[in-house]
């Protein structure tokens, strides 16, 4: 791939080294270069760091209508260090998908914990080790990458939380999906410290320059009776330390999205089938994550995974086949592949490809899944539910070997779409169930609650844990009067 065609990501990273003088170089890179990287300024406040009042007073000059219009614009360039989805499912190109999941994933770090609030995207660590290499984080780089022009374009008059979030919801609006409101007022870290209550033992090693881990085993795991014991094993809620655990691993931090894997005693395996994953299991984990670790009711919970696999979809690998990486593609050693001076490579770029060109494009890890779950991922749209009704769902691996489900009838309109385990987990618990038959009867009460939820995901924070905190508190919210 030719180093000019590889667009905005790359340039920033090419010119970073002549940067390095400035008194913070790296502000406006979707993310932060290893701590080793850093040199004197490790540790220190960076002079550019947000002064909180001055944020918040400059935000009333923000012009909400032209990032909104920078975002939208932004979402439909696609460049070739990650282009575009759209074009291979019969649909436009955009990047809806991805900035939603983004916005999701930097909001879903948020435990609340007997009432007490951790993580959130307030702080935007994302940017910052460990939760830039966590194996779920995989890609987001790009994202980040991505949105780095818009950094670039309003600089401090925008705080790299707000603007993520706000990212998210504008691929929502702009996609035509529900968004009712959005406010600002999030102010960044400097580090990723406080992501450690999550689940990150390494830490102080990695200060050390030791290598860390991103992705492993938590000390106190279970797994289900029915599960098969050479399977991934959940994490029970509280760890040592009074850490609270991912669900899975470290790094891994929501649902496994492969869903257990029943033992061959267990009722409903079958032998013949291409995997025996168990929906039924999954919808256990689905409401342990959701409910019991993050706080969201059975409804949320129904209307937040439907809305968010509505845009965007999987990726499958790059191909690992025969090398060192094969068994663990994601960066499970870290800091490694953070982006550092020279080097070209992002946080997830690490094992694929070569040079200039590792890490991107063809040579980017991912899920391993393959497939949107709609027909039109770039637009939204009702597929999720009326689809996972319609339809009969049979076991299949997806080009990587990843174990996910596609519909039995090959005929069926919905024929190239999609679902992972978690998904069918919705339609095989009964209270989740109905909730998935009302959506699907009702798409208007669908997209109000899914809108009531998203708001809800993307305002509360450790900082700000309830939802209206930042309304109540700064004020500068929209309601998306100025899109038509
Ligand atoms: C059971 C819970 C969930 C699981 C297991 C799950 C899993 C996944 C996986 C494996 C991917 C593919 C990533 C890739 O290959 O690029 C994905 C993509 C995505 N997820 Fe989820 N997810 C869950 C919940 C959610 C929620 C709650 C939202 C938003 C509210 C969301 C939004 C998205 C979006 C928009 C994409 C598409 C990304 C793109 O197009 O690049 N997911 N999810």
């Amino acid at each position: 791939m030719a180093l000019r065609s590889m667009g905005f990501l790359l340039t920033f990273l090419v010119t970073e080294g002549s940067m390095r003088n400035d008194d913070f170089p790296f502000y406006y890179l979707g993310t932060v270069p290893a701590w080793r990287d850093l040199g004197s300024l490790r540790g220190t406040q960076s002079p550019h760091q947000f002064d909180k009042g001055k944020y918040h007073k400059q935000l009333k000059e923000l012009d909400i209508e032209h990032l909104y219009q920078s975002i939208s614009k932004l979402m439909k360039d696609s460049k070739a260090f990650w282009p575009a989805d759209g074009p291979q499912d019969g649909d436009v190109a955009s990047y809806a998908g991805l900035f939603e999941r983004l916005a999701w994933h930097c909001s879903g770090t948020l435990r609340v914990v007997n009432g007490t609030a951790t993580g959130g995207c307030e702080g935007a660590r994302q940017r910052h080790w460990p939760e830039n290499e966590w194996r779920d984080n995989t890609n987001l780089d790009k994202a980040r990458g991505l949105l780095g022009q818009v950094k670039h374009e309003f600089g401090f008059q925008i705080s790299w939380s707000d603007l993520i979030t706000f990212a998210g919801t504008t691929a929502i609006k702009a996609s035509g999906g529900p968004a009712k409101k959005f406010c600002f007022g999030r102010i960044d870290d400097v580090d990723g410290k406080r992501s450690i209550p999550l689940g990150v033992e390494g830490v102080k090693e990695c200060r050390g320059n030791k290598f860390c881990k991103s992705n492993f085993e938590c000390p106190i795991a279970f797994r289900w009776p029915e599960q098969d014991e050479d399977d991934h094993s959940q994490c029970n809620l509280t760890q040592p330390d009074h850490r609270l655990q991912a669900s899975h691993s470290v790094g891994l931090i929501y649902v496994y999205p492969e869903g257990p894997k029943l033992k061959s005693s267990a009722k409903g395996f079958a032998e013949k089938q291409v995997h025996n994953r168990s929906p039924g299991l999954s919808a256990l984990e689905v409401r342990d994550t959701f409910k019991e670790r993050m706080g969201w009711t059975d409804r949320e919970t129904v209307a937040l995974i439907g809305g968010g696999h509505t845009l965007g979809r999987t990726h499958g690998n790059c191909n690992l086949t025969g090398t060192k990486w094969a068994s663990h593609p994601y960066n499970d050693v870290g800091p490694f592949f953070e982006a550092q001076a020279g080097s070209l490579r992002g946080p997830t770029d690490g094992t694929c490809g070569k040079g200039a060109s590792a890490g991107l494009a063809e040579n980017t890890v991912s899920s391993g899944f393959e497939g949107p779950w709609a027909r039109t991922p770039s637009q939204w749209n009702y597929d999720f539910f009326d689809a996972m009704l319609a339809e009969d769902w049979e076991p299949v691996k997806s080009p990587f070997g990843a174990d996910q489900w596609r519909t039995k009838n090959r005929q069926s309109t919905y024929a190239s779409t999609m679902r992972l385990t978690a998904d069918l987990s919705l339609i095989n618990d009964d209270t989740y169930a109905a909730i998935v038959k009302e959506y699907a009867a009702d798409h208007a009460k669908f997209d109000s609650d899914f809108a009531d939820a998203w708001y809800k995901l993307v305002h509360r924070s450790e900082d700000n844990p309830n939802e209206n905190d930042l309304e109540r508190k700064f004020g500068i919210c929209t309601h998306f009067e100025f899109v038509k």
